[in-house]
């Protein structure tokens, strides 16, 4: 099965920005995390972050025939994007949204997922494992 894990903007931070919240390693090292993980060994997960809207559009276009779920961090796009979420429904990738911190116990503008309703998952709040639960949710579903 191929996965694509999509990380939006200042995520390339990882570590090194608001550490109490985000969590104190790297994006490589959760990404390494998260690929050894027992879950994890009979897939193929394909990693690709960008600071840039457009660059994940272009992403999500290119992959849309080619993988069989996207997890996708999509970091403050989450809560404003509607190009992100008509690259959802357009591309029809079944996606699973993911957020290392909990976006419903923080600031208000937080608390709206523009994408939520055409994902077909949210988890979010337990740090890098999210994405191993998003994971587990799509294994499933299989
Ligand atoms: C985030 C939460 C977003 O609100 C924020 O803008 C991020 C990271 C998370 O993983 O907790 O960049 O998606």
């Amino acid at each position: 099965m191929k996965i694509i894990i999509v990380n939006g903007p200042n995520l390339n931070l990882l570590g090194e920005r608001e550490p109490e919240i985000y969590g104190y390693e790297s994006i490589d090292e959760v990404n390494e995390w998260i690929k050894n993980h027992d879950s994890c060994q009979n897939l193929d997960i394909e990693f690709f972050q960008s600071n840039s809207e457009g660059d994940i559009i272009d992403f999500l276009h290119q992959k849309r025939t080619d993988v069989d779920y996207c997890i996708l961090n999509a970091g403050a796009l989450t809560h404003y994007s509607y190009a992100l979420r008509d690259a959802i429904t357009a591309t029809q990738l079944k996606t699973v949204e993911v957020h290392l911190s909990n976006i419903y116990k923080r600031e208000n503008f937080r608390k709206t997922s523009v994408i939520k309703n055409v994902c077909i998952g949210q988890f979010y709040g337990e740090g890098k494992q999210s994405y191993i639960t998003a994971i587990e949710h799509i294994l499933e579903k299989k």
